[in-house]
């Protein structure tokens, strides 16, 4: 087989064999087949497309490039969930522990963040103590004994999609609906997972902007999904804003815990409760979504849910007393409020202008090297259709830094203020069976 018969193929929209795929994904991962040629296939897939047995192929092969975690060894059906990612998306630190208190095993591998905030492991460290460095065994052990365990990424996970994603990232091949769907599923099933919950945003905050390409991505991803004999759905969600109130690593821990105890901001509990009835029905720990969602209040309104969260933190390590007492969380030594220079009703907060204000800050990284202030952030007080009055606060700084004019000036400008009627933007949009 020849990588140049194979560009031809798909060049001339035709649809590559399972073997063939195989063949260009191993060679690929082994250095045998050259950038220049993948840039070139990635080209031809933009232009051409593939077919659902091109992707679910492509999506497999990508993830026998490299290792494939086992979790037979815990019992239950393993429900893992992904979002396409946001600004102050904090719904993982609160769905691992609510749907882990109604009994669905989570087993969650995850990673540290790049650019806004911190990734889940990074915010979960914010939280004294709690490390994420242990083994196999003992993962298997604290999801088998608590229902939920969070572990560090495996370095050999999906090298074929992290050397794909980098030449598509620089070959402008990126925002190509085939290899966006195979990139993340392959990555979602190496970890393991037997049934996924898709969290696709959409709006200006998010990686695909339009909602008919947010429900197209999250089709492809379901039907991956199930060809591979996973049970997949897709919640589409808004991310024309930023996701609760807090954007920040120990501000969205407190922002989780308040949630736990039924405190949290509306849009993140509504989220956490749609999503998690999700998981708990595909893990089949209720008759219908319905039931699941009732379930899901019970255990917050109970307390079983915030138990929950203190049992899994002392499990890795962590000082469980920050649910009660959060100001032992890593606090900044500094606040400012930014105030609203008129009065009228929010209609705009470009959540990545307010995703990069928390990184000015240290919130999260601006290269893979940065270090992270797990302290700082942003909390919101205002979000679209509010009203305010000139002179209330929008948004709070935390900083350990004295200086923060650029902050300032950032979040001026994500916030718009008007004098006329706003239409609040739906928080979802569609669920993709
Ligand atoms: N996120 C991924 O993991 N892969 C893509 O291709 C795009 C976004
Ligand atoms: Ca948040």
């Amino acid at each position: 087989m020849r990588m140049v018969d194979l560009i031809a193929k798909k060049r001339d929209g035709r649809e590559l064999t399972k073997q063939e795929i195989n063949f260009m994904i191993q060679e690929y991962t082994k250095g045998e087949i050259p950038d220049y040629q993948m840039s070139a296939f990635a080209m031809a897939v933009f232009f051409r497309d593939m077919t659902p047995d091109e992707r679910a192929n492509l999506t497999m092969a990508m993830v026998e490039s490299g290792d494939q975690i086992d979790l037979s060894e815990i019992e239950g059906i393993k429900v893992d969930k992904h979002s396409t990612g946001g600004v102050g998306d904090t719904t993982t630190l609160v769905l691992a522990p609510l749907v882990a208190a109604v009994g669905v095993p989570v087993a969650k591998m995850s990673g540290r963040g790049l650019g806004h905030t911190g990734g889940t492991i990074d915010k979960l460290e914010a939280v004294p103590g709690f490390h994420v460095e242990i083994d196999n065994n003992e993962f298997n052990e604290l999801v088998n004994r608590n229902k939920v365990a969070v572990i560090g990424q495996s370095g050999n996970l999906t090298p074929a999609d992290k050397k794909l994603y980098g030449l598509r990232d620089v070959t402008a091949t990126v925002e190509s609906i085939p290899m966006i769907a195979s990139s993340i599923m392959s990555k979602k099933i190496a970890a393991g997972a037997d049934a996924i919950v898709l969290d696709v945003k959409t709006g200006s905050g998010a990686f695909m902007k339009k909602l008919e390409d947010s429900k197209e991505l999250a089709r492809s991803m379901v039907e991956i999904g199930n060809n591979l004999g996973r049970k997949t759905m897709a919640i589409i969600s808004d991310m024309n804003q930023p996701l609760g109130f807090a954007i920040g690593n120990a501000l969205e821990v407190k922002e989780a815990i308040d949630t736990l105890k039924g405190q949290g901001p509306n849009d993140l509990q509504e989220l956490c409760l749609v999503l998690g009835s999700q998981m708990v029905y595909l893990a089949e720990k209720s008759s219908s979504v319905e039931e699941a969602r009732k379930m899901l209040e019970e255990a917050i309104s109970s307390g079983k849910a915030l138990e929950k969260f203190k049992q899994f933190l002392e499990a890795q390590g962590g000082d469980a007393s920050v649910v009660d007492n959060p100001l032992n969380l890593p606090t900044a030594k500094y606040t400012f409020e930014v105030e609203a220079k008129e009065d009228g009703i929010v209609s705009e907060i470009v959540a990545n202008d307010i995703g990069t204000a928390a990184m000015i800050l240290g919130a999260g990284r601006a290269t893979k090297e940065s270090e992270i202030d797990l302290a700082v952030g942003l909390v919101l007080h205002k979000k679209i259709g509010d009203s305010v009055k000139k002179g209330e606060p929008l948004v709070t700084i935390h900083s350990n830094k004295e200086e923060v004019e650029d902050v300032i000036e950032r979040i001026y400008e994500s916030y718009t203020i008007t004098q006329d009627k706003v239409k609040i933007p739906t928080l979802i949009y569609d669920h993709i069976q």
